[in-house]
């Protein structure tokens, strides 16, 4: 797998440090619109985390152990990429949707924003339910100059240039996901 890695581009300890911040934030925005809606009488409503699978899977077990707040978990399995392509092809979700998140608070949780799309349907979808609040969290933006992707996450960890990358639960066909940090693959890798 190492001889595989042309490059690192986010070491381990700074994605670490970056999650820790992620995770307080996103806490404490969940904490205040409880609140609120608890000062209005109206019930506060339960916390869902929502990781989009697999590429959430590293990230999401993280980013909850920062998060000091009651919630439950519910996820969901989309494809995106499918073979060995590495152009967007598009996204469907795989077997059933989360349900009941009606008055819910939803925090949607995937690796990376490329095009938009898997985020996009997702969003839709749980749109549907009428949850009390939406918000999506990618741990990368993929930033492509005349290119604006069709969502626009409330919390980006990072945002990076417009490479192919692996690791921390980042896949290239389906390998490289338990690399610690997030890397380029060598051109004969790919
Ligand atoms: P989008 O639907 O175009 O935004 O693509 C997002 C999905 O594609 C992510 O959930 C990833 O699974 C995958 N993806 C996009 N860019 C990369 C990358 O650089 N490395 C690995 N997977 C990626
Ligand atoms: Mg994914």
């Amino acid at each position: 797998m190492f001889r595989d890695i042309e490059r690192v581009l986010i070491d381990q300890g700074v994605i670490a440090a970056r999650v820790r911040a992620l995770g307080q934030e996103i806490a404490e925005d969940l904490a205040r619109d409880q609140r609120r809606r608890r000062e209005n009488g109206t019930d506060p409503g339960r916390v869902v985390l929502v990781p989009v699978l697999t590429g959430a899977m590293v990230f999401g077990a993280d980013l909850i152990r920062q998060m000091p707040l009651k919630m439950s978990i519910d996820v969901v399995a989309v494809s995106s990429y499918p073979g060995r392509s590495v152009a967007s092809k598009g996204a469907s979700i795989r077997g059933e949707l989360p349900q009941n998140l009606g008055g819910t608070h939803v925090l949607v949780v995937d690796d990376i924003l490329d095009s938009g799309q898997t985020l996009a349907v997702v969003r839709s979808l749980i749109c549907e339910q009428e949850p009390a609040s939406i918000r999506l969290c990618v741990l990368l933006e993929k930033k492509k100059p005349g290119e604006p992707s069709l969502v626009k996450p409330e919390y980006v960890g990072f945002e990076i240039p417009d490479e192919f990358v692996v690791g921390y639960g980042l896949d290239y066909n389906g390998f490289y996901r338990n690399y610690p940090d997030i890397a380029v693959l060598k051109h004969e890798a790919m």
